[in-house]
């Protein structure tokens, strides 16, 4: 049956208000309701966002909410909560709410209490991350742990290297963390330079426990290991763990199970940080450090379980979201932290927006007549304000931002957070305000240079604060995207769980490698493929 999404009554009245809106000044806005800001703001565990520089009525908020009721966004909602299995092509509950429910809670499951389950494997983590961390854990030689290299690529790899980034403070400094994704040799080579095999613990992390790339960096991470030490086998135990849901598979491998750390396939793997897949983590910043994240996931999964629509964050900014993409068609998204700690925060979230809903057809295999995730992309403030604003604030293109600030400084030094915030606040006023041709007459400035120097203005922002960058903080911003993506998952009527569109490049990159190897094309491929492939070889060949 073929998707009602635009030809319902909500969608069509957005799409009427949106021609009358469109055109509104922010400045008439603000100038029009001095409360504006009030009535806009919101809060969720610790998360003040202001929504008041959005190109948005009450009556926006009243349409967008209707859409959100039309397309049943609390019903799939509370579906997801309760276990069902929202990711229908998997055919599987998409459960990482669970790994955040208090001990005692209780989610039953296809006959099974899961939150027992995800506590008994933190039980375990908690137990492994003390003993690395006291030292009691010893390498082959009865060296102490002193560096930890995760392995492990996207949802295995981009959580805990982010989490690892935003965390460093809470973090024991005596442990160096690295982490190893890409199969270019390269990665693993340089993240291993300099560590002392004697004294490094590798962490395999891979929910399939099949990825290419993981076992790949795990063999050649192995191999080092057993130059490094001698070439005794039994070392490996003392210096591999492994994280995945395929306990067979990390047996097989080599690795003791008494060292394994599963997790399950109702944990999709780009919403993985919080399960054993954060074991880096929890190494790094300690099991106390890790419940707290935790507690900051399960405050803001309670709000969005909870809150009224009109008042639930994760709700609101998922609809803003379709608002721009769908009837500003915006195509891009930016993110951009003013806290140095969250240089990867963008990275992190362009999986988990564009592998979850970058997807062209609907749960029933329609095509979704709308558009669906937009381009995510960002990086710290204020560096980004000396590379890409300027087309953020004069460029053609419309693009929406998060701006991500702390009221507290991580560390703090002189006047430097001040002017981090003072830069991040200017921003939305920029973004939001403009500058006027008559305001820049008025100023002095020559005729001539005034179209370059002016500023539009409504380029749309929301700014989220929060006191202080700590576990729960970060537990808590991962927790509200997770939901802005499932809100607006919903809406388009998409599975946000699955990800088949990376299985093609798999496939052929194993079809393609023994003819890489050899230098030759394969009788069968495209033209293109086989030229590049013989220029390969003759490059390497030398001729
Ligand atoms: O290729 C995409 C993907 O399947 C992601 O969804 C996942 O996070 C990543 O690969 C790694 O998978 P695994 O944890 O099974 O190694």
């Amino acid at each position: 049956m073929t998707d009602t999404l635009t030809r319902g009554p909500a969608w069509q009245a957005l799409g009427r208000h949106h021609g009358a809106v469109r055109d509104l000044r922010l400045r008439d806005l603000f100038a029009a309701d001095a409360r504006r800001a009030e009535r806009l703001s919101f809060e969720a565990a610790g998360i003040h966002a202001d929504l008041s520089k959005h190109r948005i009525t009450a009556e926006t908020v009243e349409l967008l909410l209707a859409l959100a009721r039309e397309r049943r966004v609390a019903e799939h909602r509370d579906a997801m909560l309760r276990g069902e299995h929202v990711n229908r092509t998997e055919n599987r509950p998409a459960l990482h709410v669970a790994l955040r429910m208090p001990r005692g809670r209780s989610l039953v499951v296809d006959g099974r209490d899961v939150v027992r389950d995800v506590h008994e494997v933190l039980d375990r983590m908690a137990a492994f991350a003390d003993r690395v961390r006291s030292g009691e854990w010893r390498g082959q030689t009865g060296e102490r742990i002193r560096a930890v290299v995760n392995i492990g690529i996207g949802g295995s790899d981009l959580g805990p290297a982010m989490a690892y980034e935003a965390l460093r403070e809470s973090s024991d400094r005596e442990l160096t963390v690295r982490f190893v994704s890409n199969v270019d040799a390269t990665d693993l080579v340089e993240k291993l330079r300099g560590l002392d095999p004697a004294a490094t613990l590798v962490i395999v992390s891979s929910k399939t426990f099949t990825t290419v790339e993981t076992m790949t960096n795990a063999r050649g991470a192995r191999q080092w290991l057993l130059d490094g030490l001698g070439g005794d086998g039994a070392a490996i135990a003392k210096h591999v763990v492994a994280v995945s849901t395929n306990l067979e598979a990390v047996a097989e491998f080599g690795i003791d199970p008494a060292n394994a750390f599963g997790f399950w396939d109702w944990v999709g793997g780009r919403y993985s940080m919080d399960s054993a897949i954060g074991l880096s983590t929890m190494v790094a910043i300690g099991p106390e450090g890790f419940r707290d994240m935790l507690a900051g996931f399960h405050a803001v999964d309670e709000h969005f379980a909870g809150a009224p629509l009109e008042r639930n964050l994760p709700v609101l900014m998922g609809l803003l979201g379709v608002w721009y993409r769908d009837f500003f068609g915006t195509q891009t998204h930016a993110v951009l932290p003013y806290e140095q700690y969250l240089a990867r925060f963008p990275a992190y979230l362009q999986q988990l927006v564009m592998e979850s809903n970058g997807k062209r057809v609907t749960l029933d295999g329609d095509p979704v007549d709308a558009g669906t995730a937009p381009v995510v992309w960002g990086e710290p403030g204020t560096n980004g304000q000396h590379s890409f604003h300027q087309l953020l604030h004069q460029g053609t293109v419309l693009v929406p931002a998060d701006i991500i600030a702390f009221a507290r400084a991580s560390n703090p030094l002189g006047e430097h957070q001040d002017l981090l915030l003072a830069n991040a606040l200017a921003q939305a006023q920029a973004l939001a305000f403009g500058r006027t041709p008559e305001e820049l007459g008025a100023g002095g400035v020559p005729e001539r240079l005034v179209p370059h120097k002016a500023m539009p203005g409504d380029r749309p922002s929301t700014f989220l604060l929060l006191e202080r960058l700590t576990p729960f903080a970060l537990g808590s911003l991962v927790a509200l995207y997770e939901h802005v993506v499932f809100t607006q998952g919903a809406i388009w009527g998409i599975d946000s769980f699955d990800q088949w569109g990376v299985e093609l490049g798999k496939e052929l990159a194993v079809a393609l490698a023994p003819a890489v190897t050899a230098g030759t094309p394969d009788a069968s491929a495209d033209g293109s493929t086989a030229r590049l492939v013989s220029l390969i070889g003759r490059l390497r060949a030398g001729d």
